[in-house]
């Protein structure tokens, strides 16, 4: 048997390490056999009655090791893991083991475990008490990494043709409405898309997206960044955070704005180069400024939306910023003007902008009291008011990138 002072089976509904009928179905069909280890009977028993009969707890990773069959398979680790020592257990196991996958759940969640863990070749981090509907998904989605291991590394490297489009969303002027226009943009590709569809908040001292969506992110951009060098398609994929009611993924900016110093450019370029490997579409809201990492991300953006208010200061901030892109060679043919708040009302004629401004508005979205509205509710104003003028002038945005299929039935 083992060595361990705390082995202990306490038997399962099914064997570990075969295949077995997966207690997840309802969560996406993952079939691969689950095991649990922690020291502490208590602890894992509670998980397995999280994760249903058919996972399998065990006491030490030595108990794991005897029923490997080198079936793909993912064991869920309790907090007594998370010790340095536990920690190199796993990493041990996963490297001579890479069809286990190992999700961590730590009773207490820091950017440094969180660190160690992913270097330790962990495929996903949770706090404990973890609810069991966050659990279920990050098990189901280890485990489908885990059963395409073999198939992935055959794989041939992306086609060029086969990357994500990048779309950067705009403005020299703060509050004229980049976050509303980012969000509501991509919830609708992600509607439109089959493809995955990723919205990136890189305002990263005070990105609003997390809460314009109502998500209560367990990653965020600072844990991309952290386990860059161990960063694959599959990891990036557990970090992101799903907008259920639009299936859109978000990448959410840091929780606390001290964070934003850690991320440069080059990485926050790596993070997205990365997410365009699998994603259909990236859409990415931004900070009111120019800085290193705007630039990085406007640069490797295939389409940059510019959003202007309709207001004196807005047209010259603007005017200021599209003077900046063109000393910086952004060619012109990237960049969409997009009107904001764009009503008859302001004694600010759309024309006059547009020659101000040497550019044609290729958007106009009118100012309507549903937009604070939904944004104070945490729903997108595409969802919530889907009929109103705005909404229909977001739809006709969307269309710049991806024409509604008529043929497909909206979720
Ligand atoms: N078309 C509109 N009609 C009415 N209100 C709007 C409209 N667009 C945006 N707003 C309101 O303006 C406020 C600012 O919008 P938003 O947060 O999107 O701006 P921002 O450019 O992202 O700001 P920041 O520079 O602070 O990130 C929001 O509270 C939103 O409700
Ligand atoms: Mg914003």
């Amino acid at each position: 048997m083992t060595d361990s002072g705390f082995e202990f089976d306490e038997g399962g509904a099914a064997e570990a390490g075969k295949p077995t009928t997966s207690p997840f179905g309802s969560f996406g069909g993952s079939t691969t056999a689950t095991v649990i280890i922690d020291a502490d009977q208590a602890v894992r028993s509670r998980l397995a009655m999280q994760l249903g009969e058919i996972a399998v707890p065990l006491g030490s990773y030595a108990a794991l090791r005897e029923r490997l069959t080198g079936d793909p398979m993912v064991a869920v680790l309790g907090p007594s893991c998370a010790s340095p020592e536990g920690l190199a257990e796993a990493e041990r196991l996963v490297v001579d083991h890479p069809e286990v996958g190992a999700v961590l759940v730590a009773s207490e969640l820091t950017t440094e475990l969180f660190r160690q863990a992913i270097r330790a070749g962990i495929k996903d981090v949770l706090a404990a008490p973890v609810d069991t509907s966050s659990l279920l998904e990050a098990v189901r989605r280890v485990g489908d990494t885990v059963a395409g291991y073999r198939r992935n590394e055959s794989a041939a490297a992306v086609d060029p043709a086969d990357l994500g489009d990048i779309t950067t969303v705009f403005s020299t002027k703060g509050g004229a409405g980049k976050s509303v226009i980012a969000c509501n943009l991509a919830v609708i590709l992600a509607r439109r898309s089959t493809k995955p569809v990723v919205l990136v908040d890189a305002d990263l001292q005070f990105g609003d997206v997390a809460v314009m969506l109502k998500l209560a992110p367990q990653h965020t951009i600072i844990d991309a960044v952290a386990s860059l060098d161990r960063l694959d398609a599959a990891l990036l994929q557990n970090l992101l955070v799903r907008h259920e009611p639009s299936g859109l993924f978000v990448l959410p900016a840091p929780l606390e704005p001290q964070f934003a110093d850690q991320i440069s450019a080059a990485e926050m370029v790596k993070v997205v180069e990365l997410l365009r490997t699998f994603a259909g579409h990236i859409v990415i809201d931004t900070p009111a400024h120019f800085n290193d990492v705007v630039l990085g991300l406007i640069e490797i953006s295939d389409d940059v939306l510019i959003v202007a208010g309709m207001d004196i200061p807005n047209i010259k901030n603007v005017k200021i910023g599209l003077q900046t892109l063109r000393l910086l060679n952004t060619p012109m043919s990237k960049l969409h003007l997009v009107l904001n708040r764009a009503n008859s009302k302001v004694k600010l004629d759309v024309s006059e902008v547009e020659r101000t401004l040497q550019v044609k508005a290729e958007s106009l979205i009118p100012s309507d009291v549903v937009v604070p509205q939904s944004v104070n509710k945490g729903t997108p104003v595409v969802l919530d008011a889907p009929k109103s003028g705005v909404a229909k002038s977001l739809e006709q945005l969307a269309d710049l990138f991806h024409a509604p299929d008529p043929g497909r039935k909206r979720r």
